[in-house]
């Protein structure tokens, strides 16, 4: 089927820009049935080419229902993590911290090693949940294809399938963030000034992420680092008084911007965007230390305050995760890495620092999980109302 293409304005490189269709329509292939898949050039320069995006419009979920969740970290009790790290290979693996209270880079441990060790994943739950991030080196997990990626992550939550982005085919749960090493897409990076882009994954749904795998597949020797700020750190530097009056408090959280902005590119929309109300303030099932929850990217109003209220105290909690730099690290992506975070205990953001058109492609895998509640003893009460 030969589709006309439709050109707005000028990027500031001075070709048109493609509108009225899908961000890359100009260049990609949309066969009759609405599957879009990218050129075979970029086939070519993949070094896991399986975990390249496709879309299809035809493609529609269901709305997300509530259900019960247990954190596979709770269920360490001893916190040495034996079966994570087995006394008799603990010599191979080294395990260093980024900054005191965040953040952890392990080598010498293969991730898909411990597919059918239920034990080691729940303490791996464990370590994530402690140290916020944790950046794995050397891994084999990107070789194994995205089935066996979404295997290893469903054991930490039910996955999450994006609302807009693409996938790798037949696996519609992973989340694929890719940038062609073209002119067209460094003009978009040129025209940003400056950029805020800190966010927990999809906090807008009613059972925000829990845990999330990033594999690297192919990045930029530099630019594109992943920053991460601490959120249980966050909470702890404010006043006990001005903390007594937060956690009164709930915040409206939207996907509605992010589902727009791919129907304005004539990008596809998988679910029905949703808005949903969570406390300001949750508490940690794995660490049952208090979080402040509430980000740039999804967190829109606060719950009964005037709007010049919310925007100010809005910006303030926002801003403090985001320009506080002893709350935060950088994770720098490498061959064969794979960074992992927890999105309740951590936010994090990009950085668009690229200095020319560079290949950066990485497969996102989110678990879901529970429901946020002020107190644990509200998790899983499907009547809680923040
Ligand atoms: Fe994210």
């Amino acid at each position: 089927m030969t589709v006309e293409k439709k050109y707005g304005a000028t990027l500031a490189s001075g070709k048109p820009r493609p509108i009225g269709d899908h961000p890359y329509f100009v260049e990609d292939n949309e066969d009759e049935t609405g599957f879009i898949t990218i050129p075979e050039k970029y086939h070519k320069l993949s070094s896991y080419p399986d975990f390249l995006p496709t879309w299809d419009r035809k493609e529609k979920d269901p709305p997300y229902e509530f259900f019960e969740y247990e954190d596979p970290g709770t269920r360490v009790k001893d916190t040495s993590l034996p079966n994570l790290f087995p006394k008799d290979e603990k010599e191979e693996i080294k395990i260093t911290k980024l900054s005191p209270k965040l953040g952890s880079e392990i080598t010498g441990l293969q991730l898909s090693s411990l597919i059918d060790n239920d034990k080691a994943k729940d303490e791996l739950a464990y370590l994530i949940a402690k140290r916020g991030v944790l950046i794995f080196r050397d891994q084999d997990l990107a070789s194994k294809g995205p089935k066996f990626a979404a295997k290893l992550v469903e054991y930490f939550g039910p996955l999450h399938t994006h609302q807009t982005s693409g996938h790798p085919k037949d696996v519609k749960e992973i989340h694929v963030v890719y940038r062609r090493p073209i002119e067209e897409d460094y003009a978009v990076v040129k025209e940003i000034a400056g950029r805020r882009s800190w966010h927990s994954d999809i906090t807008f749904e009613l059972q925000p992420a829990s845990y999330t795998f990033f594999l690297n597949i192919d990045s930029p020797g530099s630019g594109g680092d992943t920053l991460f700020a601490d959120t249980v750190e966050a909470y702890k530097r404010l006043s006990p008084k001005f903390r007594e009056f937060l956690e009164t408090l709930s915040v409206a959280h939207t996907g509605k911007d992010q589902a727009q902005f791919s129907g304005i590119k004539g990008g596809i929309i998988r679910r029905e965007p949703v808005e949903n109300v969570h406390p300001l303030v949750r508490e940690h099932p794995v660490l049952k230390e208090k979080i402040l929850f509430v980000n740039q990217g999804f967190s829109r109003r606060i719950v009964g305050l005037k709007r010049g209220e919310s925007d100010v105290l809005l910006d303030f909690l926002t801003g403090l995760a985001e320009n506080t730099h002893d709350l935060q690290i950088r994770a720098h992506h490498t061959p064969g890495s794979v960074v992992i975070w927890d999105n309740r205990r951590t936010q994090h953001g990009i950085t668009f620092d690229f200095d020319k058109p560079v290949l950066r492609h990485l497969a996102r895998v989110t678990a879901t999980g529970e429901r946020p509640v002020v107190d644990l003893k509200y998790l899983n009460d499907i009547n809680y109302k923040p």
